[in-house]
């Protein structure tokens, strides 16, 4: 399977696609702050369009390591804030993160099949590895700036 082709092409439908309503980002938001209460009281004080504009913003630097396999400094960064001695996301948010992904992906993605889902799961595994496995450290690792 052509992964990067698979995930690009719906990546941009789901961008173009609104579900009442709301787009990708919005609809993501609205599904993660119900799915749990630890999350909302996460996010109480949060700003949530800006919150949506940051997410959309990462995705590029989640995609890149995919490709790359090596964080760049916003990834590193994005990394260590959401560890224990920052914003202390603890590792289990990821898995419900993830899940919340590929639920608005089916609702936005009028195309989405077993293969485009397979997509985005592989494309976002190693960057939720990368920011899970920062959870107990205080430096990032990855490549030092340029
Ligand atoms: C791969 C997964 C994730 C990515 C790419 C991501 C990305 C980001 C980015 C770019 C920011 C803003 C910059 C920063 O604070 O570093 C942010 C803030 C934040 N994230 Fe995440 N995040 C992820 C997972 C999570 C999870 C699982 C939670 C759990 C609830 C979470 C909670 C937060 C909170 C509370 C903030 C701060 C909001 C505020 O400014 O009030 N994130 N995230």
């Amino acid at each position: 399977m052509d992964v990067d082709g698979v995930f690009d092409a719906s990546y941009q439908r789901v961008l173009e696609s609104r579900v009442a309503g709301r787009d990708f980002f919005e609809t993501f938001y609205d599904r993660f702050l119900s799915a749990s209460d630890e999350v909302a009281e996460t996010f109480r004080d949060t700003d949530m369009a800006r919150q949506q504009a940051m997410l959309k913003a990462s995705f590029y630097h989640l995609v890149s390591f995919y490709g790359a396999s090596d964080a760049d400094y916003y990834l590193r960064r994005v990394a260590i804030s959401h560890n224990r001695y920052h914003r202390g996301i603890r590792p289990g948010l990821y898995a419900l993160w993830l899940e919340t992904l590929i639920a608005t992906l089916r609702e936005h993605d009028a195309d989405c099949d077993a293969e485009t889902e397979l997509a985005w799961r592989l494309v976002m595994a190693p960057g939720i590895v990368y920011m899970v496995f920062h959870y107990d450290r205080e430096t990032p690792v990855g490549q030092p700036d340029a």
